[in-house]
């Protein structure tokens, strides 16, 4: 073999820099954030499960600069995703030093502290000594110097509401966080926080609640007493103040997918813990392929149904969604584009699904 030949054949498959697809932000409509100048996407990607040490680094990569092609310009972490807890954010800190670096202006990147991080009495809840500690965590992780929001994750009964969100507003005062959220915090609480925030000129601008088809608690009024929020509902505090919302688990974390429709057991991807199969009875199966008949009759997957509800008109900003693989991510973007619906559809929709037992776990803190 002569020289010149030796060279023409050996030019092996090599590791190329990630270059986001030109054509990203033709595939979706952005949606502002209540009154504020923030944009998300109508659907978002969150880390919970599927990014974690359990998964292989290479699916996870696929997947989010997939998301991104796809104009999907919001990922949500906390601290204790994963698992292990933090490995989430770790993995994703590997992608923000390579692919995503040359991007970050073109993304908003969500973190949170109040569910139990690490041992002892500051690893949880929502002190200032948490929250400020915990951020300061997750921003090494992720390889940034801010995230976009930063949440308390959840409400903390032994501390003043006026800590936690000083604290939020400490985080953005050093420049660790843009805007500052909520999550699963109750309608009274939330209308605490916003007085809170409001005297502190705080940017709290979104609530990231539990939503979809069997878990309607935001849509819900919050008792009738004369307290902060006068008995309305979350949706109704939150237009009220001029908060948006970004509703999580909008397929109820796989069960209103097309996975738990036929008669073999369901495939999932790998560990949920949070999920267990007691809310999969028997009836819940008829119900669920009632609304498989629903979506069909709109052209629509169970998933996309799913999704497109959350997003109707009156329902949250963007549908904050999980996502084992690229061929799942395309079938739920597609259900953007139409969330639209009839009365007959919703009248339908509610007589098959409504509030389902078990499936918001989060009420733990929502109830208080
Ligand atoms: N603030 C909070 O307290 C809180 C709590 C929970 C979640 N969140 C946020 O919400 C995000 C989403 O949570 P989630 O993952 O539970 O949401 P989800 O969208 O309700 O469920 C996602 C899971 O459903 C399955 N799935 C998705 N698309 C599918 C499709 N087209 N066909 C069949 N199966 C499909 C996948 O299961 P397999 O993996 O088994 O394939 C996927 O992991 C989290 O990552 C996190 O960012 C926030």
């Amino acid at each position: 073999m002569t020289e010149e030949r030796y060279w023409a054949d050996a030019v092996p498959e090599t590791h190329r820099p990630y270059v986001a697809a030109e054509d990203r932000y033709q595939h979706l409509e952005y949606r502002r954030v209540g009154d504020s100048g923030l944009l998300l996407p109508p659907i978002s990607l969150g880390l919970w499960w599927n990014f974690g040490d359990d998964r292989p680094f290479a699916t996870q990569r696929e997947i989010l600069r997939h998301a991104f092609d796809r104009g999907v310009t919001h990922f949500d972490l906390a601290n204790n995703y994963g698992p292990p807890y933090g490995s989430a954010e770790e993995n994703f800190g590997r992608m923000m030093r390579t692919d995503f670096k040359p991007y970050r202006d073109e993304l908003v990147l969500s973190s949170k502290a109040g569910w139990d991080m690490w041992p002892g009495p500051y690893g949880k809840l929502g002190s200032r000594k948490y929250l400020l500690s915990s951020l300061e965590a997750s921003l090494e992780r992720m390889s940034v110097d801010y995230v976009d929001i930063f949440y308390s994750h959840r409400t903390d009964p032994g501390t003043p509401v006026a800590e936690t969100i000083g604290a939020l507003d400490t985080a953005v005062r050093q420049g660790k966080a843009l805007y500052v959220g909520i999550s699963s915090y109750s309608p009274e609480r939330t209308a605490e926080a916003v007085a809170v925030a409001k005297d502190l000129g705080t940017p709290l601008v979104i609530h990231q609640p539990s939503y979809s088809m069997v878990n309607r608690w935001i849509e819900e009024g919050g008792g009738a007493g004369p307290g902060a929020a006068g008995g309305k509902s979350l949706l109704t505090v939150l237009d009220e103040h001029g908060m948006g919302s970004i509703g999580f688990t909008p397929l109820a974390q796989g069960l209103l997918t097309s996975k738990y429709l036929g008669d073999e057991p369901a495939k999932r991807s790998g560990e949920r813990g949070s999920f267990t199969d007691d809310v999969v009875t028997p009836d819940m199966v008829e119900r669920l392929r009632g609304l498989n008949e629903v979506a069909e009759g709109r052209g629509q997957s169970l998933a996309q149904l799913a999704i497109s509800w959350v997003l109707r008109p009156g329902g949250v900003t963007s549908a904050l969604i999980g996502a084992s693989s690229t061929e799942q991510l395309d079938e739920n973007l597609a259900a953007a584009a139409q969330t639209d619906f009839s009365d007959e559809e919703l009248a339908r929709i509610d007589e098959l699904a409504g509030t389902v037992e078990g499936v918001n776990i989060w009420d733990v803190s929502s109830d208080l």
